[in-house]
């Protein structure tokens, strides 16, 4: 599969599985901000990485699905006025911005626990033991060791000349806010394929690293993109004082250190006999966006 086809499969995907129902304000917020036209990258992954590995790519669609779910809820949260205070985002008013902020919150709550639903009711060929580990990942990285932790770790480090291990705290967030639903996404992918241990090892270490870059490409974007490109007001993160790659180590040498992170997920890829054109496809798409 292409991924043209990919993105319209997924699309046609999400807008099957929230249908609105009562009280449609909740469920039209819902679906608004996961049907607004993002990459997509994270359901793509999960069902590339089940394609590389063998499994019945049919298998992982709700899965797939459900992780854009949880990334859209994210993206709802990060984007409110007590997080990043964002206007826009996928090229549209945010969440917030159309709905009002209480049920921004509420739209976001509820698609946390009505992602993994989609997963425990789509799922039918999947074995009991498959199904509790797909949703034990689910579960771990979306939660407070996860994603969470990253986004709060993202906010205590705003406005913050203190910090004394700024490396170590910018490589944390990157990780836990950016990697760990990547990690999600391919590792569920990977167990839906009945992959073994060393290949879910594999696949880890290619989602960090791809998070990683994915995050520095993110953060120089902030500051040399436009609202045309990327569908997002940019420069926010020196407005707000975030700590980015940018704001640590310049923009010359972000783009260096982003570089060498693609250039080590290419590395993996071929060590590890990814036989994948989806995954170098992405990677060019990141360099060609950020210009190096
Ligand atoms: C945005 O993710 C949030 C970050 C981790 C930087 P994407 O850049 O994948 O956003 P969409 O899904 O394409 O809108
Ligand atoms: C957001 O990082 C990561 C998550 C939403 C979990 P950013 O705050 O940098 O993402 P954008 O720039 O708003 O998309
Ligand atoms: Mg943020
Ligand atoms: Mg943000
Ligand atoms: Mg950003």
């Amino acid at each position: 599969m292409q991924m043209n086809d990919y993105i319209k499969l997924i699309n046609d995907k999400l807008d099957e599985y929230i249908q609105i129902e009562y009280p449609q304000t909740l469920f039209k917020s819902m679906k608004y901000t996961v049907t607004l036209p993002g990459k997509r990258l994270r359901p793509i992954m999960c069902l590339e990485t089940c394609k590389i590995l063998g499994g019945e790519q049919e298998d992982a669609i709700p899965t797939a699905c459900a992780i854009e779910m949880l990334h859209a809820q994210t993206l709802i949260h990060d984007d409110l006025p007590c997080m990043d205070n964002d206007d826009y985002r996928r090229g549209k008013l945010t969440n917030h911005k159309v709905f009002g902020e209480a049920i921004a919150v509420l739209a976001g709550d509820a698609l946390l626990s009505y992602a993994p639903q989609i997963i425990t009711k789509y799922s039918l060929n999947l074995s009991p033991s498959t199904l509790i580990r797909v949703l034990n990942e689910y579960f771990n990285y979306a939660g407070a060791r996860g994603v969470i932790a990253g986004q709060v770790v993202d906010i205590e480090s705003e406005n913050r000349h203190d910090i004394n291990n700024k490396e170590e705290t910018l490589k944390y967030l990157h990780l836990h806010k950016t990697s760990d639903l990547f990690q999600l996404a391919m590792r569920t992918g990977a167990i839906i394929a009945d992959a073994n241990d060393e290949q879910l090892e594999d696949v880890t270490e290619f989602a960090q690293n791809f998070g990683l870059a994915f995050q520095i490409a993110d953060d120089i974007l902030d500051e040399i993109s436009t609202f045309e490109q990327m569908g997002k007001t940019m420069g926010k993160d020196k407005q707000e004082n975030k700590l980015t790659y940018v704001s640590l180590y310049g923009i010359e040498d972000a783009k260096c250190k982003l570089s060498c992170k693609l250039a080590q997920c290419r590395d993996i890829i071929r060590k590890q006999n990814f036989d994948s054109n989806i995954f170098n496809e992405i990677i060019e798409q990141i360099k060609k966006r950020v210009g190096i």
